[in-house]
């Protein structure tokens, strides 16, 4: 496949900054922005971007192939409001409406945060939404609960904490790359029905009340997608993966519990420690993520989420 050469390079890059080991767009893409790996496999820092003050349309078609290729993608320095976060992210697809169960329900705008938006305290860490929050320290893929999952998600750190906090992703096409070909023949064709309420469920059984299980029923996704334009191939597990259609719970469970933990050990796993102004974009597609704790009952941390839709189930139902 063409796109072999980018996803496995034998040699490291520089983590931050365009120094030296920087490739240019130039070379590879004909373009002016350029970009750093950020691991062996996938991952990469894009620099000469200001979404503020626009993208011009060449730089943006750059980035859907980073995209593509990279599956997280890093833009320092992003002084952007609201309005720029949703603009930016529309020009990758429709994005989706917030869940219920989010403080910015109703808008495209998921809050992430531990601060109250009417009081603007912070929320003590007993307090309920925060524990509902907490299910973001599961891998997972965002909304992966939906019929139609998550495509990509872009988030904004508005205010990060001095010290941990940080959010990492694990590379789901990278780990099934080294999967032995019969474990990969089995995969095929498998569906696993993804379901909020079970991983919620994980946390505390009572957190998902009746409007929330009907909003968001479960759902069947293939366990083996591959990306539609490199066609670079993955399994999707994941926290919400509740069980696999066709063989008994307990079984498909385990075998989906295997694939989330093949797929975070450490070598497919990127962890971004954020800096004030960083947007973070990942493809949910191919990718989990998770959040980690930090010093929340003192220190103010401010994300928003911006969701662009998938473009079709990935199961039949
Ligand atoms: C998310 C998420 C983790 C974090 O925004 O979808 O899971 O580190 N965030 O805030
Ligand atoms: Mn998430």
């Amino acid at each position: 496949m063409s796109g072999a050469r980018a996803l496995f390079p034998r040699h490291r890059e520089p983590a931050y900054g365009p120094g030296p080991g920087c490739r240019t767009l130039r070379e590879e893409y004909a373009m002016a922005i350029t970009f750093t790996r950020l691991t062996d496999t996938f991952a990469a820092a894009v620099y000469g971007v200001d979404i503020a003050a626009g993208v011009s349309e060449a730089d943006f078609a750059a980035i859907v192939r980073l995209f593509n290729d990279y599956s997280v993608l890093v833009f320092h320095q992003q002084n952007i409001t609201d309005e720029q976060q949703v603009a930016f992210s529309r020009g990758f697809g429709p994005l989706e409406g917030t869940v219920l169960t989010n403080a910015g329900s109703g808008t495209e705008i998921a809050l992430i945060s531990n601060v109250d938006p009417e009081t603007n305290e912070i929320i003590p860490p007993t307090d309920r939404r925060m524990i509902f929050n907490s299910g973001n320290e599961m891998w997972h893929s965002d909304s992966s609960f939906k019929r139609i999952p998550a495509m990509a998600s872009l988030l904004s750190g508005r205010e990060v904490p001095p010290a941990d906090g940080n959010t990492e992703f694990a590379s789901m096409r990278a780990a099934y790359a080294e999967l032995p070909a019969e474990k990969k023949r089995h995969l095929e064709g498998l569906v696993a029905i993804h379901d909020f309420a079970y991983s919620r469920g994980l946390i505390d059984p009572t957190l998902i009340g009746e409007a929330q299980q009907h909003e968001t029923p479960p759902v069947p996704q293939a366990v083996v997608r591959s990306n539609p334009v490199n066609g670079h191939k993955n399994f999707f597990a994941g926290a919400h993966a509740s069980y696999i259609r066709g063989l008994p719970v307990e079984e498909g469970r385990a075998l989906l519990q295997e694939l989330t933990a093949f797929a975070t050990q450490p070598h497919y796993v990127y962890v971004h420690q954020w800096q004030p102004k960083d947007l973070v974009m990942w493809d949910n597609r191919c990718c989990l993520h998770r959040g980690c704790v930090w010093d929340k009952a003192k220190y103010r941390r401010v994300m928003h989420r911006t969701t662009v839709a998938g473009d079709g189930p990935t199961a039949h139902a």
